[in-house]
């Protein structure tokens, strides 16, 4: 078992298998270039897995393969299939922007993923092309479509910004209530990287809005980021807010990078290389690094403190 040094187990990692993107999201990374990573310098599947391997039989039992955007990585059901084969009641779970979706569903659906979660910001194409400076709204619906289809278990992600998208809250709650699918919005995280004019929307705000039109009663805290509520018609939504005091109490979770580095909160920049103890075959030393990763994870967050992150969003996922 991986245990922090504040009694909080660690039983989720989430693995950037990519820091590429189709997408130039507005919170994220608006100004990145398209450069190329040195193939060298990215872990390979089999290199992840190995150190994956060890994680699950440390006691992690979820995991969550996240960007840049996954899909732009080549047999990425691959991997899921070398995962769940080592462990088939592993929670196995994508994030995605949604845009190859419709393309790879299926795939990803049979090699033993679980559950997908998506990106939606907007319903109206040209906001949703403002914030991801990419014409993707067409193709994220049909992602989103073909998702429920094969029969994931499906959840939307909505970052809420100010004078943005926050005047589409009740449509994009309305949207996921018909498609029968949990809808969260999160608080945007203040980052080095992201548009320099985005102002946060707090998850106090959000309730507000959504209180103007539906009841809802808070639900119990599970193990998740989000807190999740349920309004009368049972539909469930949820918020993510980071900024919240509480929000670390229950954080049971690590990152990997594509590169190979293990990053124990997502507002900090500190991280662990994990790549070379692997790739040295030494299991021995990928062990103990994975244990100081878990003894150093911090208690929480700054955004609390409202500081601004130095983490480049696009080497973890958000
Ligand atoms: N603030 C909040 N959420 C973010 N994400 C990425 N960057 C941020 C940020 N700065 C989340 C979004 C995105 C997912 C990959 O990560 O939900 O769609
Ligand atoms: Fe790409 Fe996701 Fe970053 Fe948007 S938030 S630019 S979809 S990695």
């Amino acid at each position: 078992m991986l245990i922090d040094s504040f009694n909080r187990t660690i039983d989720y990692i989430r693995v950037s298998v990519t820091s590429r993107c189709n997408f130039r999201c507005l919170y994220c990374m608006p100004n990145t270039p398209f450069e190329w990573i040195p193939h060298e310098n990215v872990m390979r599947y089999e290199e992840m897995f190995e150190f994956l391997k060890l994680a699950i039989d440390e006691g992690v039992k979820k995991i969550r393969i996240t960007g840049g955007e996954p899909l732009v990585r080549k047999d990425l059901d691959k991997f899921v299939k070398m995962l769940h084969d080592y462990k088939p009641e592993l929670d196995l779970a994508l994030t995605t922007n949604g845009y190859y979706l419709k393309k790879y569903a299926k795939k990803l659906k049979d090699a033993g993923l679980k559950r997908v979660n998506i990106s939606i910001d907007s319903l109206k194409s040209e906001v949703a092309e403002k914030i991801a400076q990419r014409d993707c709204l067409n193709n994220v619906l049909e992602g989103i479509d073909e998702a429920i289809k094969v029969g994931f278990q499906v959840k939307l992600n909505t970052v809420v910004m100010k004078g943005i998208n926050d005047n589409e809250i009740l449509d994009l709650l309305e949207f996921a209530k018909n498609k029968n699918v949990i809808i969260r919005f999160i608080e945007f995280m203040e980052n080095e990287r992201a548009y320099p004019g985005i102002k946060r929307v707090d998850s106090k705000e959000v309730l507000e809005k959504i209180k103007t039109k539906f009841s809802f009663k808070e639900l119990p805290k599970k193990n998740e980021a989000s807190k999740n509520f349920m309004l009368e018609d049972g539909n469930i939504f949820g918020i993510i807010e980071p900024h919240n005091e509480e929000f670390c109490k229950s954080c049971n979770r690590i990152r990997l990078t594509a590169e190979g580095y293990l990053i124990p909160c997502l507002f900090f920049t500190e991280s662990y290389n994990i790549k070379e103890a692997i790739r040295n075959g030494d299991i021995k030393k990928a062990a103990e690094i994975l244990k100081d990763v878990v003894k150093n994870k911090p208690e929480k967050n700054d955004w609390q403190e409202e500081k601004i992150s130095d983490r480049a969003f696009w080497e973890t996922g958000g």
